[in-house]
C-alpha cells in the first residue's frame, strides 16, 4: 500500500499503547507518508519525543509554546499543510476534550484549527470505554464527522479482557487509504448486506439462521479501507458497524430487500447475508399457544434479494456469496451464472459460520481463484482487490 507524498499529524497522547504508536510511525514512514509527530505532556511520561523524532526524521512537536516560532501561528500552518490528523492512541481524556472542541494544548488546538480529516484510534481500559460519558463524546465526535479507528477486543495492559486496545498498527494503516480517497474503490459506492435475517412466526418466535455477521462486516470495512462510501444493510447481529460504514438494521428478508433497493443506484452490490429462504405465509398476530397437536407451520419463498437486484437495469456490479456443504466447485459455479453474477465467492459452510477465519474460492468469467485460509478481515481485503481489479 502507498501512502507517497501524504501529510499526516500522528497525535499521541498518554496511555500506554503510546509505544505502539512508534510502529505505526515506522509503517507510515515506510509507506511513503510524511510525517509529523505531535505528543501531550501525558503521551511523553510512556515514550520520549526522540524515539518519534528519530523515526519520523523530524523534531517532535510538544508543546502549544514550542510552537510558537515565527509567526507563532505553527498550529494554524501545520494542519493546512496536512492530508490527514491521526490521533493515535487516542485516551478517554482526549476524546473527552475533542468532543469539548477545548483547545488547551497543540494538540486539541491542531484538531480544532485544521481543516483536513481527523481519525482517532481509541485505547483505554474496558470500563472507560464503556463508559456513558466515553458514549456520549463517541457519539458526538462520529456526527462531527471523525472517523473513529476500533478499538478491538483482547487482553489489556491491566490485565482485564475486553473492548478498548488500540487497533493493531498495520490494522490503522490498513484505514488510510479510504479516509485519504486514495483507495482503489476511491469514489464508489458499495452497498453490502450482512448477518442472517429473522423472519417472525409469532410475536416471540421466529426462523433464523446461525450467520454471526462476521464476513459481512468485514467487507464492508475493507471496502471502506479501499475508500468507496459504503452502506451494510444487516440483519440481527451484535457487531459493531467499521468505521466510516453508513449502517442500515433490518429484521426480515422483505425489509431487507426494501432497504437494499432504497440504496441503489450503487456502484457494486455485495450480497453477504444468509437470506431465509422462506417465511410463514401469515404471521401470527398473538404467541401461538402450545397444545399436543403437531403445529403446521405454511412457510412461502422470500424474494432472492442478490438475483432481482443482478437484473435491474444498469445494475451494480454484483456479487454473491455461496455457503455449500458439499461440491463447492460445482454448486458455485451454477449459482453464479443462474444469479448472472460477474463474480461469487465460494465457501464450504460448515467451514465458515460464526468462525473467526475462512478458506475462500473466488469463481468469476476467467475461472477459479482459491483464497487460502485466512481471518476474514484479510479474505474480505483480498476479495476486494480482486473486485477492483475486475471493476476497474
Ligand atoms: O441461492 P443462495 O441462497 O445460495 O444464494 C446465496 C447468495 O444470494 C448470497 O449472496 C445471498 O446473500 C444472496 N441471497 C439474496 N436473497 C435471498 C437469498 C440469497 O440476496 N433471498
Amino acid at each position: 500500500m502507498s501512502l507517497a507524498g501524504k501529510k499526516i499529524i500522528l497525535g499521541v497522547t498518554g496511555g500506554i499503547a503510546a509505544y505502539k504508536a512508534a510502529e505505526l510511525c515506522r509503517l507510515l514512514i515506510r509507506a511513503g507518508a510524511e510525517v509529523r509527530v505531535v505528543m501531550t505532556v501525558a503521551a511523553q511520561q510512556f515514550v520520549t519525543p526522540l524515539t518519534f523524532q528519530a523515526l519520523s526524521g523530524k523534531p517532535v512537536l510538544a508543546s502549544l509554546w514550542d510552537a510558537a516560532s515565527g509567526d507563532g501561528m505553527e498550529h494554524i500552518h501545520l494542519s493546512r499543510d496536512a492530508d490527514l490528523l491521526l490521533v493515535a492512541p487516542a485516551s478517554a481524556d482526549f476524546l473527552a476534550r475533542l468532543a469539548q472542541g477545548r483547545a488547551d494544548d497543540l494538540l486539541s488546538t491542531l484538531c480544532l484549527a485544521r481543516t483536513c480529516g481527523l481519525a482517532v484510534a481509541p485505547a483505554m481500559n474496558r470500563e472507560m470505554w464503556a463508559a456513558a460519558p466515553t458514549r456520549r463524546n463517541l457519539e458526538q465526535l462520529r456526527a462531527d464527522g471523525v472517523s473513529v479507528l476500533g478499538p478491538a477486543a483482547g487482553e489489556q495492559a491491566c490485565g482485564e479482557i475486553g473492548l478498548g486496545r488500540m487497533l493493531e498498527p498495520a490494522d490503522i494503516l490498513a484505514a488510510l487509504p479510504g479516509l485519504l480517497g486514495a483507495g482503489p474503490l476511491a469514489g464508489k459506492r458499495v452497498l453490502v448486506t450482512a448477518g442472517p435475517t429473522f423472519e417472525a412466526i409469532d410475536p416471540v418466535r421466529g426462523l433464523t439462521n446461525r450467520s454471526s455477521g462476521k464476513m459481512g462486516y468485514a467487507v464492508a470495512q475493507a471496502a471502506a479501507e479501499a475508500g468507496a462510501a459504503v452502506c451494510l444493510v444487516s440483519g440481527p447481529s451484535c457487531l459493531h458497524a467499521p468505521a466510516g460504514v453508513r449502517r442500515i438494521d433490518v429484521q426480515s428478508a422483505a425489509e431487507m430487500r426494501d432497504a437494499v433497493l432504497r440504496e441503489l443506484p450503487s456502484d457494486v452490490f455485495i450480497a453477504v447475508a444468509a437470506v431465509a429462504d422462506y417465511r410463514v405465509d401469515a404471521v401470527a398476530t398473538q404467541k401461538i399457544k402450545k397444545n399436543d397437536a403437531v403445529l403446521t407451520l405454511n412457510l412461502v419463498p422470500n424474494p432472492d434479494i442478490l438475483t432481482e437486484v443482478a437484473a435491474l437495469p444498469g445494475a451494480p456490479f454484483c456479487v454473491g456469496f455461496a455457503a455449500e456443504t458439499e461440491r463447492l466447485a460445482e454448486h458455485a459455479e451454477s449459482k453464479r451464472l443462474r444469479k448472472k453474477l460477474p463474480l461469487l465467492v465460494g465457501n464450504l459452510a460448515q467451514d465458515t459460520l460464526g468462525q473467526d477465519s475462512a478458506e475462500l474460492v473466488l469463481f468469476d468469467d476467467r475461472g477459479r481463484h482459491p483464497l487460502p485460509r485466512a481471518d476474514k478481515l484479510t479474505q474480505a481485503r483480498r476479495l476486494i482487490r480482486h473486485l477492483a481489479a475486475l471493476l476497474n
